[in-house]
């Protein structure tokens, strides 16, 4: 089985319609704008300032991640490489394929991370320990 790999992860740049009076709407699309069909949605928010999110990771599920307001800072490790990703932009989505680890950090104050999951929730689908993350890779 192919080996997923930070680089299979990218920040997708979402449509930004603009009106000067009305302000802004950004709109995503399933298997259009994201390469998967959208089954969940969630958003993190009132993270406590130095508070770390995720750790973990999906064995399944793609997932587009989207500071619908604020920043915050996701770091992708697939057991080999990790990538840093400033999300601060609500017309940007960090696009992360399954079989890697994140972990979320440094949310600004009133920060919104919304995420766009391709599947419901299952406790199964996560790995939640490192060295469990390391053996499911390697085999
Ligand atoms: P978790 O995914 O570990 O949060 P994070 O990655 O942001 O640190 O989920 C935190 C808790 O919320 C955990 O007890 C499971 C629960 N949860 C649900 O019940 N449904 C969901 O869709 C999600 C994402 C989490």
């Amino acid at each position: 089985m192919k080996r997923n790999s930070v680089y299979d992860c990218t920040i997708i740049e979402l449509d930004k319609h603009h009106s000067a009076r009305k302000g802004n709407i950004t709109v995503v699309e399933n298997n259009y704008t994201v390469p998967f069909e959208v089954k969940r949605t969630y958003y993190l928010y009132d993270v406590p300032g130095g508070e770390s999110r995720g750790g973990h990771a999906h064995k399944e599920l793609s997932q587009l991640i989207v500071a619908a307001s604020g920043s915050f800072i996701v770091t992708l490790d697939d057991g080999n490489i990790k990538r840093t990703f400033l999300l601060n932009r609500p017309n940007q989505g960090l696009y992360i394929v399954p079989g890697i680890w994140r972990t979320l950090d440094d949310f600004s104050s009133g920060a919104v991370c919304m995420v766009l999951a391709s599947e419901g929730y299952s406790e199964n689908d996560y790995i939640r320990d490192y060295e469990d993350f390391k053996n499911y890779i390697k085999r």
